[in-house]
């Protein structure tokens, strides 16, 4: 994170919080969530946008990334509005209070409760496939005298990139969107309903993206399915790009900066809309990796030890795939530090396990580290983004805590859940009361 040292006790400090003293108070495993680091990504994204995108723009956070309260109200107070892709993040993002103007619903299988939701709070829906035209379609004819429903469509623009094959989105061969030999069926379609109000079109191509190719040819893609939505009659004004910035997980790591990224979207949308002849749409992006990664870092305190030797020596942590399943999904790579010993040297190359009952439960291979004890801290980098969205209760560990540091100050956004919690929703049927 931006506001990242090392204080006078040689402990890593984030916000002006010693992360020792975080952990003792907050407990562990803990997500530390720097606010400055969070705005910055956000003002990063709406100040590029305005510098080189002459026309209207706006900046969505991707949700999934990280959605809860606090983390929606911080985004929402810098400008941004937010992409919501379920029930449950769209409730989240209207008890933060987002301005439903500002919010746009996503999914490849919406249900018919999440649309009402949507139409109800009046925020804008992504369609993504036929069923929902035909969803809307009767959800709207049951509605009487009231607006049109403001609606997108999803393309999938058969463009490749180079990321994990389960964060791809834009390939041909995707579960989302309309494929272009779909595109004049559903402008067609969309155009004989009154009562949905087509604004925009929309396409993401992946995620944890470094290329920057991608998305000009997305850019020219996009407009030309512009044109072709004008034939039927609908006038296109919104254009949202998708996200999909990649953000440096370790040293090797070397993405194109946020003001980069936008530049390139930006110019090659002025470009392909020059070549069209056509105005400026209203541009979209919809980043949640490069807003919300960078600002988290995850405290662990180190358990056991087992040393195999001439193999490797396992330092265990008291968390693990439930509250960062990232490595054993994607094979994704972590930097992580001793946190109550910065400047030790390095002299050990450990992998750092977690706790779960499983071999695969490895946070990370080969981390260099100084020699660890059981009490120590350790900090795993930039765990912001779908770590704890996809966080899981397995083993029946108990989902950690989250804490905003800024300026010295701590405050707990996520509580830590209890082992009530865990139970919480259990029922036992009454047969088995007395077992
Ligand atoms: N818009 C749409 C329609 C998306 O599907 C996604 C990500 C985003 C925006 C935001 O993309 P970002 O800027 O965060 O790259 N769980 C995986 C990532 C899945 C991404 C899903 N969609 C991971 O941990 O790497």
């Amino acid at each position: 994170p931006l506001s990242a040292r090392v204080n006078d006790q040689d402990h890593l400090e984030i916000g002006g919080c010693d992360v020792r003293l975080l952990v003792e108070r907050f407990g562990s495993p803990l997500y530390i969530v720097d606010e400055q680091t969070l705005r910055s990504a956000c003002r990063q994204y709406r100040d590029a946008l305005a510098r080189y995108y002459p026309g209207e723009s706006l900046v969505l956070y991707a949700s999934k990334a990280w959605s809860c309260l606090a983390v929606c109200a911080i985004v929402a107070s810098e400008g941004l509005g937010l992409d919501v892709v379920s029930g449950g993040e769209l409730y989240t993002a209207i008890a933060a209070n987002v301005s439903p103007n500002r919010l746009y619903l996503h999914g490849n299988n919406k249900s018919r409760e999440e649309l009402i939701l949507a139409i109800d709070t009046g925020c804008t829906i992504v369609i993504d496939n036929w069923l929902d035209v035909q969803m809307l379609a009767e959800l709207s004819e049951q509605r009487s005298n009231s607006s049109p429903i403001r609606v997108m469509v999803r393309l999938t623009p058969g463009i490749e990139c180079h990321t994990h094959e389960y964060i791809r989105t834009g390939h041909l061969d995707s579960k989302f969107g309309f494929d272009p030999n779909q595109f004049d069926a559903v402008f067609n379609a969309i155009a004989q309903q009154p009562a949905l109000s087509c604004v925009g079109l929309h396409a993401h191509i992946g995620s944890q993206i470094f290329e920057l190719q991608p998305h000009e040819d997305l850019a020219g893609v996009v407009v030309e399915a512009i044109a072709k939505a004008g034939q039927y009659g609908l006038n296109i004004t919104e254009v949202n790009i998708g996200g999909g910035l990649g953000i440096r997980y370790t040293e090797a790591d070397d993405p194109p900066s946020i003001e980069t990224w936008v530049q390139t979207v930006a110019e090659a949308m002025v470009k392909a809309c020059q070549q069209q002849n056509m105005p400026l749409p209203k541009l979209l992006c919809e980043p949640g990796r490069s807003i919300i990664g960078p600002a988290c870092i995850t405290a662990y305190r180190v358990g056991s030890q087992k040393q195999i030797p001439e193999i490797r020596t396992y330092v265990a942590v008291d968390g693990g795939m439930s509250d960062n399943p990232r490595p054993i999904t994607y094979q994704s790579v972590y930097r992580v530090v001793l946190a109550n010993r910065m400047s030790a040297p390095l002299t050990e190359t450990v992998t750092v396990a977690g706790k779960h009952c499983e071999s695969g439960d490895i946070l990370i291979k080969d981390a260099e580290l100084p020699p660890c004890e059981t009490g120590d801290i350790l900090a795993v980098l930039a765990t912001g983004a779908y770590n704890y969205s996809m966080a899981s209760n397995y083993n029946r560990l108990p989902r950690p805590a989250a804490v905003l540091v800024d300026q010295g100050e701590s405050n707990l956004i996520l509580e830590r859940e209890t082992y009530q919690d865990l139970i919480r929703q259990d029922r036992l049927p009454e047969r088995l009361a007395g077992f």
